[in-house]
């Protein structure tokens, strides 16, 4: 696991977008794993800043998102196919057909699950999978007590999450409870993980994800399973970690041929 300490969201953003970029640049048919929230949202302007100017080639990318909220369209606004499409798809040049997002609306939601672990493998797998940190250290939506084993399925969002999340839908009286997404096993499949968490709010179980015990209570911290998993933070999310000047030893003392 490599800890990597920003200054703020904005270097870790950056640092984020530039292991997406030179991954896309070695492998034009990389697949990526996505993520929605508000934590990866200065990395997909800086992905979308790097195609426009730098003309980052996305034509032979797949993307593959976490998750989706049972009974939404994608057109409804607080939809994650909507957010895809809002905050990076509609802006840079995966095409159509590369763009998986579970479907809300599938009639039967465990054929579509099952379809949609097919889909991933037969692209290969993921190479990379974007990651933030829901309050109560879900990962994807996999709230607390998850198998780590799980792949991907329906879940009930708990209380905390609905309170998150409810402001997307004017309120947790109308947010949907049901969701669909990727296991924790599906998810540590992934070739890289990149998880990524900004601000005080996350310190705390930020801590408990990277210092704590392997636990299924804190789902993030499955991480510790993974052989090639990164945490970015800044600064304000890194406060609980008691190595902090230990990670910040390695990134500096960093060799050149680790570095990508
Ligand atoms: C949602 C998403 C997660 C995301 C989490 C954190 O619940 N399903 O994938 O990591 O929110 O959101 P934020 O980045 O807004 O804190």
């Amino acid at each position: 696991m490599e800890v990597i300490i920003a200054k703020n969201s904005a270097e870790g953003s950056s640092i984020a977008a530039r292991l997406v970029a030179n991954l896309v640049r070695r492998k034009p048919n990389a697949v990526l794993g996505l993520a929605t929230g508000a934590t990866p949202l200065l990395l997909y302007q800086e992905l979308v800043r790097l195609h426009r100017e730098e003309g980052l080639d996305f034509g032979g990318v797949t993307t593959f998102n976490l998750d989706e909220y049972v009974g939404l369209p994608p057109s409804h606004s607080g939809s994650y196919y909507s957010y895809m499409k809002k905050n990076l798809l509609d802006h840079i040049n995966v095409p159509p057909q590369g763009i998986n997002v579970p479907d809300g609306l599938t009639a039967d939601i465990p054929k579509f699950c099952g379809e949609y672990e097919a889909r991933i493998k037969k692209a290969g797998g993921i190479d990379l999978q974007v990651l933030g940190i829901g309050a109560d250290g879900h990962i994807g939506f996999n709230e607390p007590t998850s198998s780590l084993a799980s792949r991907t399925r329906i879940k009930t969002l708990t209380v905390e999450t609905l309170r998150d999340n409810g402001a997307d839908f004017g309120g947790v009286a109308n947010a949907p409870h049901h969701v669909i997404t990727m296991g924790i096993g599906t998810i540590l499949e992934s070739r890289v993980c990149l998880l990524m968490a900004f601000g005080e709010k996350k310190a705390g179980v930020v801590a408990l994800a990277v210092e704590g015990p392997l636990t299924s209570m804190v789902p993030a911290s499955a991480l510790q399973l993974h052989p090639s998993a990164k945490f970015i933070l800044d600064e304000a999310a890194a406060a609980g970690l008691e190595k902090r000047s230990y990670y910040n030893y390695v990134y500096e003392h960093k060799p050149s041929w680790q570095c990508e």
